[in-house]
């Protein structure tokens, strides 16, 4: 994913330090080459030999080193960069670079890079809030500097407050989403459901199915990743949405309708990937159910039909696809499934072969548009959301 790519870290005087050793770690796991540049003070906290040994590069301190073996000069590096992060970083390094003091090896590559480059604060919750520190931050962010912003939680003495750094996956989303794919989905704005609904039997109980979440969250983070503006509807799921995309939760099919009858007119794309329960409980006796009577039936009425509404509701330009899950007739079925909702696309996934559908971290996808019947082979949900959105691209 990130193959051919250089990423440059840099590190400042913050308790937090320790965690860029791993997010360098997982940077190089998808194929960048990372080069750690380090204030003298982040010395202190974490040994540069640390990340000498995970970049297979010298960790660059000195300015005016002059160790010829490892010679790399900060004009050389900032050029060769696709991205900087600065993280964790300093008040005072923030301070520096937001009025162009440029005197240790950091600073003045930060300065010399025209790439993007990505400013994580971390820092007590009373400096964070310095007035000073908020213009500096805000300084940076009218020179075009992207600002990961600081989580609450417990900081590093023991404080409650802000000026946490995100963890090190969060920090590595947002190197993926600089540099990882051409932005060829910017000013789409995409529509995605997620996960299961759930329909309330009683206060306890409720009908959902197997849904996880997981086809929907690879769709919704390729496209943010390719730089669409991306609504994920979400019902029941597992795990935790992906980041930089807007989040409504649903429970109900019927809340999940409302949800995406209301964002549908400004999408381009739109596309039903949550598992919406077709049957909703209509009459139930609470009586029955505290007597724990074993004759009990509950009466079922259907929920109303997202794709169907969505169809009927279609705008020129806009382009819909549904998710179908088939146990048989795969393609007849999904077919009169596009005609009969007025989709542009099924995407049909065969519940009956293995690495395919529910829960799973592999699909198995058919494309079915009017023209056009395309067999994916089984691949991981993130490679199928990149070849969904490359096909409605005509990619
Ligand atoms: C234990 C300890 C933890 C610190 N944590 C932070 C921090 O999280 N954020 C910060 O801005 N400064 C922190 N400091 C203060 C900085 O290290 C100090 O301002 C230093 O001059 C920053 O140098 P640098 O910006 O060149 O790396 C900490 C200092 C100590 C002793």
């Amino acid at each position: 994913m990130l193959t051919g790519k250089t990423v440059l870290l840099g590190v400042t005087g913050s308790i937090a330090a320790y965690k860029i050793a791993n997010l360098a770690r997982m940077l190089i796991k998808r194929g960048s080459d990372v080069y750690v540049l380090m204030t003298q003070n982040a010395a202190n906290f974490i040994n540069p030999i640390t990340f000498e040994t995970l970049t297979k590069h010298k960790c660059l301190i000195d300015t005016f080193d002059r160790n010829f073996e490892y010679s790399v000069e900060h004009v050389a590096l900032a050029k060769k960069a696709d991205v900087v992060m600065i993280a964790p970083a300093s008040a005072n390094v923030i301070g520096k670079i937001a009025n162009g003091i440029a005197d240790d090896m950091l600073t003045t590559t930060v300065m010399a890079c025209p790439c993007k480059k990505i400013v994580a604060p971390a820092m007590n919750h009373n400096m964070f809030h310095n007035p000073i520190v908020q213009d500096n931050i805000e300084k940076l962010k009218n020179y075009g500097y992207e600002i990961v912003e600081p989580s609450n939680g417990m900081l590093a003495n023991g404080d409650m407050g802000d000026g946490r750094m995100p963890d090190e996956e969060l920090l590595m989303e947002y190197i993926i989403k600089e540099i990882a794919y051409d932005k060829d989905m910017s000013g789409k704005k995409v529509l995605v459901t997620a996960g299961a609904t759930m329909e309330a039997i009683d206060p306890v109980r409720y009908i959902t199915n197997h849904s996880s979440g997981k086809m929907g969250f690879a769709l919704a983070r390729n496209a943010v990743l390719r730089g669409a503006d991306v609504t994920l509807v979400m019902g029941k799921c597992d795990g935790e949405p992906p980041a930089f995309v807007k989040t409504v939760k649903v429970k109900s099919a019927a809340e999940m309708y409302n949800a995406v009858l209301c964002e549908a007119d400004n999408a381009d794309i739109i596309i039903k990937a949550a598992a919406v329960a077709d049957y909703r409980p209509k009459t139930i006796s609470l009586e029955k159910i505290k007597k724990n009577d074993n004759n009990m039936s509950i009466e079922l009425e259907r929920t109303d039909d997202i794709l169907k509404k969505l169809g009927e509701n279609k705008r020129k330009g806009q382009f819909i696809c549904g998710f179908s899950m088939e146990t048989e007739n795969l393609v007849e079925n999904s077919r009169k499934k596009l005609v009969s909702k007025n989709a542009d696309m099924i995407a049909a996934n065969n519940l009956k072969k293995d690495g395919a559908g529910f829960g799973t971290d592999t699909n198995i996808i058919t494309l079915i548009t009017s023209d056009k019947e395309i067999q994916l082979e089984k691949m991981t949900k993130d490679c199928a959301a990149e070849k969904i959105f490359d096909f409605i691209l005509g990619r």
